[in-house]
């Protein structure tokens, strides 16, 4: 059987949601964002090792919470001052990387097990692919700031919306995450595709799998609950 290892990112400050708590720890349908997304890998994958990936300063909370809640954590690893940061010291803790790691952030609790088939699909039909990248269409029209107030039309067809999920083979991720760390490192599959693993697939991602990023969004994801629940 393939192996699996899937990094779950949950040690962001959360700073833009303007919340008392970052976001990944804010309720949603009665418990932690960052617990549904951790139940939502787990019965996507059931032999995944996870690891979650979290802030040194949010170690007592998060116990209190698995306490109040009942839930057994997934192997817990400190983050650090970046996302890129965050996922090389998940990375690092492990002795070898599994055939197949994914990582996720913690504020997608909506990621679906169709979604996770296919990029497992994608890695498994054709050995070449160094990764499988969830991604939508862009609904709204795009434009490039060009400074002083002006800005010029892009064409939308060909640009896509990336997600999490992303899917790599194990040792090509771990070797990208040598590379020294660059702004432009704003997901892994920009890590992967610097290191020279450009041969990156993309899936289709969904419309129900939002990165809670304001307020709103909490809402937004219950209502999502609650109908992927009826469907
Ligand atoms: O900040 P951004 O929205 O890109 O964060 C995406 C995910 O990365 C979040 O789940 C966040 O908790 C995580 N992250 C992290 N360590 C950081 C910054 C972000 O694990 N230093």
């Amino acid at each position: 059987m393939t192996s699996v290892d899937i990094i779950i990112v949950a040690a962001g400050s959360g700073l833009r949601y303007g919340a008392p708590l970052p976001k990944q720890y804010c309720e949603l349908g009665g418990r932690p964002v960052v617990m549904h997304t951790i139940n939502a890998l787990r019965a996507a994958i059931p032999h995944a090792r996870l690891t979650l990936v979290i802030s040194s300063e949010m170690a007592d909370l998060w116990q209190d919470f698995c306490l109040k809640h009942n839930f057994v954590s997934p192997a817990v690893v400190y983050g650090g001052s970046t996302r890129w940061e965050s996922v090389r010291n998940a990375l690092s803790a492990a002795d070898r990387p599994a055939d197949i790691v994914m990582v996720h952030d913690a504020v997608r609790p909506l990621v679906s097990r169709q979604l996770v088939d296919m990029l497992m699909d994608a890695l498994s039909s054709d050995p070449d692919v160094d990764g499988a990248i969830p991604a939508v269409a862009v609904t709204d029209s795009l434009r490039m700031q060009l400074g002083d107030g002006l800005s010029k039309s892009i064409d939308r067809s060909s640009m896509r919306a990336v997600q999490t999920p992303q899917a790599f083979r194990g040792y090509r991720l771990r070797q990208a995450y040598d590379l020294p760390y660059r702004d432009s490192f704003t997901d892994d599959a920009s890590v992967m595709e610097a290191a020279g693993f450009g041969n990156l697939k993309l899936t289709e991602g969904s419309s129900h799998n939002i990165k809670i990023t304001n307020p709103g969004d909490i809402a937004i994801a219950e209502v999502l609950m609650k109908l992927n629940k009826e469907q």
